[in-house]
């Protein structure tokens, strides 16, 4: 079967084609429109902009991605769409599209969790492929989350952050040491300079640090994000606010800030948190597989330390490829496929929310 799905919950405008021949996915095609250069300008998303940009795009990336694919309407079986989490103005242009779109042409129409497409990205795969129950972990910009997956479409949040996402706390920090919106990539790559800068070692920079003089000097201690209540909860207003506190102490001083070693600390804080709750949740879920997902499993890093972290449990880890980890619309085929086997069908009168849906349950 032949599924055309669509993404707009944030400030990218995906359509995506994807063939499914018995539960083997191949992406015909993925069409990201991204609105990242105009967000720029303002440090961040702003939501009306957001929402007008999808408008502007999604009609002629429709076509583009059909066109890619090589097929014409008739050929789609299914149509997906995200109809929550994330922005209302803009979730609601990729729903009220698909759903003209499928009703119009008698196509079926499935809703999709933001989250459980993310989720969806390791599906894609040409190679194994995750096999629930598994745990997995959604680090994004507006979440980071830890979920247990009991079945291809029945999910449960197992931790979660309190207050901020990782991925929104690394827009917001980069922005201060002046990495353009959106930071995370750029402070990726800064803290690798600071890793090396700390350690001297191009490779191993990473399983080094921690004895690091850098490290051990107390020049730049930053509080772990990682709640230490025996949950799988975070916190990163906290690691977020000590940040800014030793950004502005510089600033008072008049000296200037090492940028790559003070990246390098706050990536090194926010992963190894992660990195232990993810060890504490496959602990707690013996036999399970594990499945990183999000925008910010984009992070080297991260990617790194918790293949490590899985490794050591013996347990096999799946990351998309760094292409599918942010927004597109092929994951949302993958999850919304099993929505329809599951019999999980919308109709003309989906409507699309802001709120996070997934139920909390250990
Ligand atoms: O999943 P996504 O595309 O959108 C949301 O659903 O939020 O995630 C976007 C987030 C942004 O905060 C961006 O800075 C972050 O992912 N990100 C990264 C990296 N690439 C993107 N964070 C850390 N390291 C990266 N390499
Ligand atoms: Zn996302």
């Amino acid at each position: 079967m032949n599924i055309l799905a669509f993404e707009s919950s944030c400030d990218e405008t995906s359509a995506a084609v994807v063939s499914v021949t018995d539960d083997r996915f191949v992406i015909k095609s993925n069409i990201i429109a991204s609105q990242v250069d105009i967000h720029r300008l303002y440090g961040g998303v702003v939501p009306e902009i957001a929402s007008r940009a999808h408008i502007e795009s999604i009609s002629s990336i429709t076509y583009e991605a059909l066109e890619v694919a090589g097929m014409a309407l008739s050929d789609i079986d299914l149509v997906c769409t995200t109809a929550n989490p994330g922005l209302i103005g803009a979730l609601l242009v990729g729903v009220n599209f698909a759903k003209a779109l499928a009703v119009s042409n008698n196509i079926p129409l499935v809703a999709v969790d933001h989250i459980k497409g993310h989720i969806a990205s390791a599906y894609l795969s040409e190679g194994d492929v995750p096999k629930p129950p598994f745990v997995a972990l959604a680090a994004s910009g507006g979440h980071t989350a830890i979920y247990k997956m009991e079945s291809y479409t029945d999910i449960r949040m197992i931790g979660t952050t309190l207050d901020d996402a990782i991925g929104e706390s690394f827009d917001k920090i980069g922005r201060m040491i002046g990495i353009p919106y959106p930071a995370g990539r750029g402070f990726d790559e800064l803290s690798r300079e600071g890793f090396i800068e700390a350690t001297g070692d191009p490779e191993s920079f990473y399983s080094k640090y921690r004895k690091s003089a850098a490290y051990k000097s107390g020049e730049m201690t930053l509080p772990s994000p990682a709640l230490r209540d025996g949950s799988l909860n975070f916190s990163f207003s906290g690691l977020k606010t000590a940040a800014i506190n030793l950004l502005h102490r510089y600033e008072q001083k008049g000296t200037e800030i090492p940028r790559a070693l003070f990246a390098a600390r706050y990536t090194y804080e926010a992963v190894e948190a992660v990195a232990q709750k993810i060890d504490a949740a496959l602990e707690a879920n013996p036999g399970c597989d594990f499945v990183m997902a999000g925008g910010v499993a984009a992070n080297s890093h991260l990617r790194k330390r918790l293949t490590e972290v899985a490794a050591r449990r013996g347990v096999r880890i799946f990351i998309p490829p760094v292409s599918l980890c942010g927004d597109n619309g092929a994951m949302i085929a993958a999850a919304g496929y099993y929505e329809y086997r599951n019999g999980n069908f919308a109709d003309s009168s989906l409507n699309a929310s802001a709120l996070d849906s997934i139920v909390t349950g250990g």
